[in-house]
C-alpha cells in the first residue's frame, strides 16, 4: 500500500502532483461532499442519537449559522471594536450577553469563546500560571480532556491535582478530597465532567476552598442547559467565580462557547474578558454568537420543561435498562440526575464493541471509561444521553420502547438490520423540533440553497 492510500485518511497523505484539477474534478468533489453530507443526516433521521454530548439546533438559531454575521469580524466588546461595520453586531452582542446573564442570573457573560475547550483556556489564561496547582477530577473518574497534560492544563502548564472518587456515588470523596486539598493547597479547583451523573459537592467543599484560598471555577459543558432550567446544581449560588461551558450539549444552542460569573471582583471580570480575547481568540464567530441569542431566548420561553423532559427521560432510560438486566451504574440513587447514564457492558462484549453492534443497528452512543476499568483501551462501558431524543418530543415511553431494542440486540440475539429497523419505525414519529419556535420543523433537514450540484 502506498503511503497515500495507507495514510491519505488521516490528512497526512504524499504531496499532490499539482494544484491543478481535471475538467469537473472539484465539481464533482463539492457534489459528493454535499451528497455524504446530506446521507448523514438521513442516517441521523432514521437513527436513535444518543450521544450525551449531541443536540439539534432550532430553525431560527440554523438561519443564523448561514446569515452574512459569518463573513464578519468583530474583535473586542459591543461599542469598543476593532472593526468598523459592526453596528448591529454590537446590537445583538448586547442581547445575547443580558440573556445570558438573564438566564443564569449573574452579572458577568462573555460570549466570545468559540468552544467549550476555548472557554476553559480563557479561565487557565485568566485565573492561572504556568507551574500553579489546580484541581480537577482524573479522566477515568469522568473529566474533560481540557484537565489532561496533554489537553488544556498542560498547554497552560498548569499541574493537575486530582480529588478523590467514591465509584460506589459517582461523584467526589469529600472527606479524603478534603485532606488532598489542605495537604496540596491548590490555587484554583476545576469542577466538572464529561460523564456527569450527579451534582459535584462545591457547597460541602467550600469551607476547604475558603480555607486554603482556592478559587472554584465551574466546567458547565455538559449540564448547561439543565442548570439555566433549574435541574442541576447552581454553581454560581455555590461559590463558583467563574463557569465556562460549551452552549450545544444540554443547552440546543450552536457549537460555541461561555464564560459566566456573578458577583465578581472587577479584576477578575477583566482577566476572564481578557482571557477570552484577545487570550484564545481573535473573531468569535459571529454567526454562532447570534444563534446563541436565538437558543438562550428560546431557553428562557421553553428550557424549564426541556430540561425537566431531559433528565425525567435519562432516569426512564436506565430504569428500563436496568429492568432488561442491563448493569446501570447507580441504581441505588436513581441512576442520574442529569442528561446522562453510564451502563457497564462488559457481559455483552465490551464498551467498543457494543457502541459499535449499537451503531450497525442504528443506536449512536460512545464507549466510555467507567471507574474500576483495567485498561483506558478497553473501556468496560458506554454513556448514553437524552438531550437529543427529547429535542424531538420522545418521553418516557419512548425510553422504555429503546431499552427493548437494546435488550432484543444484545440479549435476545436479533440481528443489528432487524433491531435498525424497528429503531427507523420508532424515530419516524419523531423527526421534528420541539423545545423552541417553530417547533413542528424538520429536525434533520438539509437546507440546499443552490438547488443543484455544480457542474
Ligand atoms: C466537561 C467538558 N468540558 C469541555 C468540553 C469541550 O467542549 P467543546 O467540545 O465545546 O470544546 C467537553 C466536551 O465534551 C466536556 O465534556
Amino acid at each position: 500500500m502506498g503511503a497515500e492510500s495507507s495514510s491519505g485518511n488521516r490528512g497526512v497523505g504524499e504531496p499532490p502532483a499539482g494544484v491543478g484539477a481535471a475538467p469537473g474534478e472539484m465539481a464533482q468533489t463539492v457534489g459528493r461532499v454535499r451528497e455524504l453530507v446530506r446521507a448523514h443526516s438521513a442516517r441521523f433521521e432514521r437513527a436513535i442519537p444518543l450521544i450525551a454530548s449531541e443536540n439539534l439546533l432550532s430553525p431560527y438559531a440554523k438561519e443564523l449559522l448561514i446569515s452574512d454575521f459569518h463573513s464578519r469580524y468583530a474583535e473586542g466588546l459591543p461599542g469598543e471594536r476593532y472593526y468598523e461595520g459592526n453596528e448591529q453586531v454590537d446590537e445583538v452582542e448586547t442581547l445575547c450577553l443580558a440573556l445570558a446573564r438573564r438566564v443564569f442570573r449573574c452579572s458577568f457573560a462573555d460570549v466570545r469563546p468559540t468552544s467549550g475547550t476555548v472557554a476553559n483556556l480563557a479561565v487557565l489564561k485568566a485565573l492561572a500560571e504556568p507551574g500553579d496547582l489546580v484541581g480537577t477530577s482524573r479522566l477515568a473518574d469522568g473529566a474533560h480532556i481540557s484537565s489532561a497534560a496533554f489537553g488544556a492544563f498542560g498547554l497552560r502548564g498548569v499541574k493537575p491535582v486530582y480529588y478523590a472518587w467514591d465509584p460506589a456515588r459517582m461523584t467526589i470523596d469529600v472527606a479524603r478530597t478534603r485532606e488532598i486539598l489542605k495537604a496540596v493547597r491548590p490555587k484554583l479547583c476545576l469542577f466538572g465532567l464529561s460523564l456527569f451523573l450527579f451534582p459535584l459537592p462545591i457547597d460541602e467543599l467550600r469551607p476547604t476552598l475558603e480555607e486554603i484560598g482556592a478559587k472554584a471555577w465551574f466546567d458547565a459543558a455538559h449540564v448547561l442547559g439543565l442548570i439555566a432550567g433549574g435541574e442541576f446544581q447552581d454553581p454560581l449560588r455555590e461559590g463558583c467565580v467563574v463557569m465556562s461551558a460549551s452552549t450545544h450539549k444540554t443547552h440546543p444552542g450552536p457549537q460555541h462557547g461561555i464564560l459566566l460569573g456573578d458577583g465578581g471582583d472587577p479584576e477578575t471580570v477583566k482577566r476572564l474578558q481578557s482571557g477570552a480575547f484577545p487570550g484564545v481568540t481573535s473573531n468569535h464567530h459571529l454567526n454562532a454568537m447570534a444563534a446563541l441569542a436565538v437558543s438562550l431566548a428560546e431557553q428562557v420561553e421553553f428550557g424549564h420543561d426541556y430540561a425537566h423532559q431531559t433528565v425525567a427521560n435519562a432516569r426512564a432510560l436506565a430504569q428500563a435498562l436496568h429492568d432488561k438486566g442491563f448493569d446501570v451504574l447507580a441504581p441505588e440513587l436513581g441512576f442520574t440526575r442529569s442528561h446522562t447514564i453510564a451502563v457497564r457492558v462488559e457481559k455483552e462484549g465490551g464498551g467498543e464493541p457494543v457502541a459499535k453492534r449499537l451503531a450497525d443497528a442504528g443506536i449512536i452512543s460512545n464507549k466510555n471509561l467507567l471507574p474500576g476499568d483495567r485498561s483506558p483501551k478497553h473501556p468496560g462501558g458506554v454513556r448514553l444521553g437524552t438531550p437529543e431524543v427529547t429535542r424531538v418530543g420522545m418521553r418516557e415511553a419512548e425510553m422504555g420502547r429503546i431499552a427493548e431494542l437494546f435488550d432484543d440486540l444484545l440479549h435476545r440475539g436479533r440481528s443489528p438490520a432487524e433491531v435498525a429497523a424497528a429503531a427507523a419505525e420508532l424515530k419516524s414519529g419523531f423527526t421534528t423540533l420541539r423545545y423552541c419556535f417553530a417547533a413542528g420543523e424538520a429536525a434533520y433537514r438539509y437546507y440546499d440553497l443552490v438547488g443543484r450540484d455544480p457542474s
